[in-house]
């Protein structure tokens, strides 16, 4: 039986177009899922979009639409943009399908039935725009501490959640788990959080109507992180413990930016313990990008789209930029001229120049057939162990989700790929026939160390690895045996490479 990994990203909300900051989380949850796949494992990789609560409903009123139309409308943005970014999702859920209803009624009918949902009443400062609740001590100068803008005074009927009886439950596991809750500086954040008191939750609305009924009073619909977070096991297909939801929960990785940690790290854990069933293997939040050293916001106008972003400067190159510019966990600053640069250094410097350099050289030397490689060197044997050691490297760094490092990993290779040129001096050998198979070694050594390099950013950059891989002679599916030395067949036709990656000269970027 193969080993599964299931992976997610948030469900998006539909009163919003989707932005970089969406494409991230969403991003470093398609390269873990593709190099799981690549690594052997039976992968679920889940997005979708969240399209209850007062948010939405609210700004579909605004523009004139039913709460439905509003989301399938933006629903489709979401999909389009992921297609265009080769986003390799094996599922989509939409907190409107039935699936989804049908099993947050059941969750919430399951926690009911153990007592732990009461029916009482509330009063507190409300924060629409957060959906949250504040008491009189959160809040900073009377607004919400999130977002600074006002909260109103609001008081219903509502059921709770008996969330302050799992404190204890919930903090001995943070404890015995250093790694459910990453990075460490959250996770302390969440401790402290956690001790300083888990108050009960309310877990229903009466304010407005665009949500889940609560079974068996449906003056209530249910409080929307409830019904999101949920979203997680309906789309294995719960209630059903048969089937997905068998194979994949518990989660391996809830990918998340760090302004929705609280709803991951507690509320989601206390719910599923709860209803009896297990938490998940680990949260990671990631941290916020600004964008050219501001907050990014729809009234400063400065809302990066993804969708220009990739038709400028091409799908890999955000791709790589995004996971490569700032350390997951880290918050970090978009520029184009950071950009620019990378795609300039890194890509078609480094990355590029590499593969024209050495399959231009096979061409020219052995008429593009390559040669069957020799005797190595002690200069070859350390750049193949060099190569190697980086496969290990790559392995460690993706189970820490440490995507940037993993990159620099990758790019000491390259680095030293284009040094072992330089130190060989092919050139050199070329002029004299009794070096012809020592030059057939060194062809072979650079190719076969780029075949891996290849393999490997496959996860990242599934399309130029594609392509570099295409130049190699190798066209089929990857799987992890193809990250063997070796695997390169002496006499395969190897094509020149064109620039994987044109440098943009535009100063004005
Ligand atoms: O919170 N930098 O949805 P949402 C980095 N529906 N990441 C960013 C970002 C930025 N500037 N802005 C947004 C919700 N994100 C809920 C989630 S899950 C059960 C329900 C990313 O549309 C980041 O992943 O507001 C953040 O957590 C998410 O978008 C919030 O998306």
């Amino acid at each position: 039986m193969s080993r599964t990994f299931y992976v997610t990203t948030p469900i998006y909300y539909v009163n919003d177009v989707p932005h970089i900051g969406h494409a991230y989380t969403t991003l470093a949850a398609d390269v873990l899922a593709r190099y799981k796949r690549l690594k052997g494992y039976d992968v679920f990789f889940l997005t979708g979009t969240d399209e209850h609560g007062q948010k939405v409903e609210k700004a579909a009123n605004a523009a004139g639409e039913t709460p439905l139309e509003l989301a399938d409308r933006v629903v489709k943005r979401f999909q389009a943009l992921w297609e265009k970014l080769d986003i390799s999702y094996n599922d989509f859920i939409r907190t409107t399908q039935e699936r989804h209803k049908k099993g947050v009624t059941h969750l919430f009918r399951e926690v009911m039935a153990k007592g732990d949902i009461y029916l009482g009443e509330y009063e507190d400062w409300y924060c629409t725009p957060c959906e949250t609740f504040w008491t009189e001590t959160q809040l900073i100068d009377g607004k919400c501490p999130d977002c600074n803008r006002p909260v109103e005074k609001l008081k219903e009927e509502s059921y709770f959640f008996r969330m302050s009886k799992y404190q204890e439950q919930l903090l001995a596991h943070i404890e015995a788990n250093p790694d459910f809750i990453q990075p460490k500086s959250r996770r302390n954040e969440i401790i402290s959080f956690v001790k300083e008191g888990l108050r009960d939750l309310s877990v229903s609305r009466t304010s407005f109507n665009w949500g889940i009924p609560v079974p068996g009073n449906e003056r209530h619909v249910i409080y929307v992180w409830f019904d999101a977070l949920t979203n997680y096991i309906t789309a294995l297909g719960y209630p059903d413990q048969a089937g997905n939801y068998g194979k994949f929960w518990p989660v391996d990785a809830h990918l998340i930016g760090k302004d929705i940690l609280r709803f991951h790290a507690v509320y989601w854990p206390t719910f599923l313990m709860a209803a009896g069933l297990p938490v998940p293997r680990k949260v990671f939040a990631h941290g916020w990008w600004t964008v050219e050293g501001q907050k990014m916001s729809k009234s400063l106008q400065n809302v990066v789209e993804p969708n220009m972003l990739v038709d400028k400067y091409g799908i890999d190159a955000v791709r790589y930029f995004l996971l490569r510019e700032v350390p997951f966990g880290l918050d970090g600053d978009f520029s184009h001229a950071a950009l620019v640069h990378r795609i300039n250094s890194d890509l078609a410097n480094d990355l590029g120049n590499l593969l024209s350099r050495s399959t231009a050289m096979v061409n020219k030397y052995f008429g593009g057939t390559l040669p069957q490689p020799g005797a190595m060197t002690e200069l070859d044997a350390a750049f193949r162990a060099r190569t190697e050691a980086m496969i290990s490297q790559l392995e460690s760094c993706m189970d820490e989700m440490a995507f940037s490092k993993g990159l620099q990993a990758i790019w000491e290779v390259i680095s030293a790929g284009n040094k072992y040129i330089d130190e060989s001096a092919p050139w050199t050998l070329a002029k004299d026939p009794a070096q012809k198979e020592r030059l057939g070694t060194i062809m072979y050594t650079l190719l076969e160390a780029q075949r891996i390099v290849h393999t490997l950013l496959s996860a990242f950059m599934p399309r130029t690895a594609a392509k570099a891989l295409g130049y190699l002679g190798c066209m089929e599916a990857l799987r992890d045996e193809d990250l063997a030395w070796g695997k390169l067949v002496p006499g395969t036709q190897i094509a020149k490479a064109e620039a994987l990656f044109p440098r943009i000269e535009d100063k004005a970027e």
